[in-house]
């Protein structure tokens, strides 16, 4: 029989109480330790029945875990996950990557040296609704892949701003915490971006970081995309609101965010529903609509389930380091874009890595 794998969770704050709650209701895994400087995270250790360590040195020297989630503020990821995986103890890192594409790449440099795993939290490319979604783009339902469309409404309150690192450039703001899942899932269903333009805004907020952003993405093969986020603006469509993923958090509002259209279909998401037509493409027929089936699951026990694997036996996660860190380039090309007023051109020349194009229909997997 296989044992439970012990596991830490480094940050206690909103994310890690999710991951908590995730190890509740596995039996693959544990939680045997919380990392937290902060009281809150010793209050919560206590409630649960395990030790509470300062900092990820100590729990490296009690020797409590097997594996640790991280789930701290982004400009602390590099330094408490190279302690990790040095030590050599897996870890699922919370998104993005890093705050910056210099720690990015060092840590990086880290998981190649150590060949411990490491597993980003870009939680969403575990939802079966994703799955289905890149079955279906790939398979060729939509015909080539045109054009999307995504909205992130997400009007958070003043609470939410207590954390400095939220609000601060470098750490926080909608692109690097938000913005960043719709990038990856963008590039999961394209492949790779080729060039950005963008307008942020810091208006409503008055933050020293943007709380509003338009971003507009070309991609390598020619399919276009827009994406419209921001962090004050009231509205139900954005993933976090319509797709369940979390329904402790958020409640989950029966409308799509996502909306792609190739050159035979449209899909849009979290609500799975296919528009085609009969014959050739005609904007005077009305479309076929179909709503497509699926076994719905948590992603974030999925992922938890894919991290004991990858502690068990090692294998190649889901999303690599190196995959985030093309998300953090594309970041990096908007806020310059925002900046310069123009079209920057994205450059992943410093992963030495590409995924394949998916915008011809019937290739790759
Ligand atoms: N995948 C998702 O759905 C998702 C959702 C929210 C946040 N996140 C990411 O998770 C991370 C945490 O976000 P949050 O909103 O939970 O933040 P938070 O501010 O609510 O919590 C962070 C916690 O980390 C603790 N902490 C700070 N430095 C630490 C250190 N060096 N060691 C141990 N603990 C430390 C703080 O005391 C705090 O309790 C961020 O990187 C964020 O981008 C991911």
């Amino acid at each position: 029989m296989t044992t439970s794998v012990a596991m830490a969770v480094v940050g206690a704050g909103a994310i890690g109480r999710t991951h908590i709650q995730t190890l509740a209701d596995a039996p693959e895994a544990h939680l045997a330790a919380l990392v937290d400087p902060a009281p809150g995270g010793l209050a919560l250790a206590q409630s649960l029945g395990v030790p509470c360590l300062p900092d990820v040195g100590a729990l490296i020297d009690a020797g409590l875990v097997q594996a640790a989630i991280v789930a701290t503020p982004n400009e602390t990821h590099f330094p408490v996950a190279q302690a990790l995986l040095r030590a050599g103890l897996p870890v699922l890192l919370e998104k993005p990557v890093a705050e910056s594409l210099d720690a990015a790449l060092r840590l990086i440099a880290v998981a190649d040296d150590t060949g411990v795993p490491l597993l980003i939290g870009h939680h969403r490319r575990h939802n079966p609704i994703i799955r289905t979604a890149h079955d279906q783009i790939r398979n060729g339902a939509l015909g080539d892949l045109v054009m999307a469309s995504v909205t992130a409404s997400l009007a958070k309150p003043p609470d939410y701003f207590q954390a400095d690192w939220r609000r601060s450039a470098g750490s926080g703001g909608p692109l690097l915490i938000n913005l960043v899942h719709e990038i990856d899932l963008l590039r999961h269903f394209f492949g790779e971006i080729d060039s950005v333009q963008a307008i942020a805004s810091n208006a409503r907020r008055g933050f020293p970081v943007e709380d509003t952003a338009a971003v507009c993405l070309s991609f390598r093969n020619g399919g276009l995309a827009t994406l419209c986020i921001s962090d004050a603006a009231v509205g139900p469509w954005a993933w976090d609101l319509t797709a369940g993923e979390n329904m402790a958090r958020f409640p989950a509002h029966p409308v799509s965010a996502h909306h792609y259209a190739g050159s035979a279909g449209g899909l849009s998401l979290p609500d799975l529903t296919l528009w085609r037509s009969d014959g050739a493409p005609d904007w005077t027929r009305e479309l076929r609509r179909q709503r497509l089936e699926l076994a719905a699951a948590d992603p974030y026990r999925r992922q938890l389930s894919h991290f004991v694997d990858l502690t068990r036996q090692g294998g190649t996660p889901l999303v690599s380091a190196r995959d985030a860190t093309a998300n953090l380039i594309v970041l990096d090309c908007i806020r310059e874009a925002a900046r310069l007023g123009q079209r920057v051109t994205v450059d992943l020349s410093p992963l030495s890595f590409d995924r394949e194009p998916a915008l011809t229909s019937g290739t790759g997997t």
